[in-house]
């Protein structure tokens, strides 16, 4: 399983491939605000420290949201973002 790392809280955990970054910061106890869960509030943010190769692509919705926040190319929504490989870093945006 991918391990994912949440530098806020130095915590690593494995998690099944396709798992949402959401659900695993939720495990982590990492410190991520979330509302809305369906990518469309934009609270959710985080920064990818590292393995950004290894997360789904952004869907149509993750990709407006992202341009309306004006987000880096580095940040994503964690209730869109779905693990699929090993050696993820993220933090809160
Ligand atoms: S919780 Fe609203 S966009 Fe992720």
């Amino acid at each position: 399983m991918p391990n994912v790392t949440f530098a806020d809280v130095g915590v690593t955990l494995a998690v099944p491939a396709g798992t949402l970054l959401i659900e695993a910061a939720e495990r982590a106890g990492a410190n991520l605000v979330c509302g809305c869960r369906e990518g469309e509030c934009g609270s959710c943010l985080v920064e990818i420290v590292s393995g950004a190769e290894h997360l789904s692509e952004t869907s149509i919705l993750e990709d407006q949201v992202l341009k309306d926040l004006s987000a880096p190319w580095e940040q994503r929504l964690a209730c869109q973002t779905r693990v699929l490989g090993d050696a993820v870093v993220v933090r809160p945006a």
